[in-house]
């Protein structure tokens, strides 16, 4: 589609040349989520909040980081993500009283066997750098020509610390590594990410097609669908 018109709003409030999953919500009334109207995220990732807090706000769900509660961030030792994010959600959980959001992500490509995967965030080591981890990226991709990738979220929602049927929902998007970062938008590894059928990476996309596009995107309707049907 055209770069330019990416992203762009039209008068109909649909975003230009995709689908517009969060402007659309008549199908939600106020009241639908009401029992999930204050969710802890489960992360101090500035990113992530900000993409949340878009995300849910059209449905009155509003997300507040965990720092607000002085939770510090756990461990996150298990293989898969979705492991990590249960853990993450039920420490957020025990420790606020609210119910808890926990996003675990990453980027897994192809060529190094799904790594960076669940560490992502320290692929460089400590202290977490997303600059550090974009050049070990490309120093691991240097002599390869296979760059397909994809960005992975499991996203889990708990009702309270000890619920037994947490809502896990998953999202996937697929793109390509770039061979040098472009744009200042996003966090993490969007100025790599190649977002193929726009052309331009996942740091020069605007927030709110970032938010229609993502893996966390994806999830986030995932779970919409599944709180609809579910309270
Ligand atoms: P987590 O906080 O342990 O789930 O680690 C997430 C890490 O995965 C981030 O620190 C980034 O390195 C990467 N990541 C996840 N989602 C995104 C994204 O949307 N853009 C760029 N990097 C991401």
């Amino acid at each position: 589609m055209d770069k330019e018109k990416a992203g762009r709003v039209s008068a109909k409030g649909r975003i230009e040349g995709l689908k517009c999953h969060f402007r659309v919500h008549p199908r939600y009334p106020r009241q639908t989520f009401s029992v999930f109207k204050n969710l802890v995220l489960a992360s101090n990732n500035a990113g992530k909040l900000r993409e949340f807090s878009a995300m849910l706000a059209p449905f009155f769900i509003e997300v507040v980081p965990q720092s607000a509660f002085d939770i510090p961030e756990t461990d996150e030792p298990h293989f898969t993500f979705v492991e990590n994010a249960l853990a993450k959600a039920r420490h957020a959980a025990r420790l606020s009283g609210l119910p808890a959001l926990a996003d675990d992500s990453g980027l897994c490509v192809e060529a190094l066997g799904g790594a960076p995967g669940v560490y992502s965030a320290r692929y460089a080591g400590e202290p977490k750098s997303d600059a550090r981890n974009n050049q070990k990226l490309l120093d691991a991709l240097a002599s390869i020509d296979g760059r397909h990738a994809h960005y992975y979220c499991a996203l889990v929602l708990l009702r309270h610390a000890d619920d037994p049927e947490p809502i896990i929902v998953e999202g996937e998007w697929h793109g390509e590594i770039l061979r040098e970062p472009r744009g200042s938008g996003g966090f993490g590894y969007d100025p790599l990410f190649l977002v193929p059928h726009l052309g331009c990476s996942a740091a020069e996309l605007s927030n709110e097609v970032k938010n229609n596009l993502s893996h966390r995107a994806i999830a986030v309707q995932k779970l919409l669908e599944r709180l609809r049907t579910a309270v």
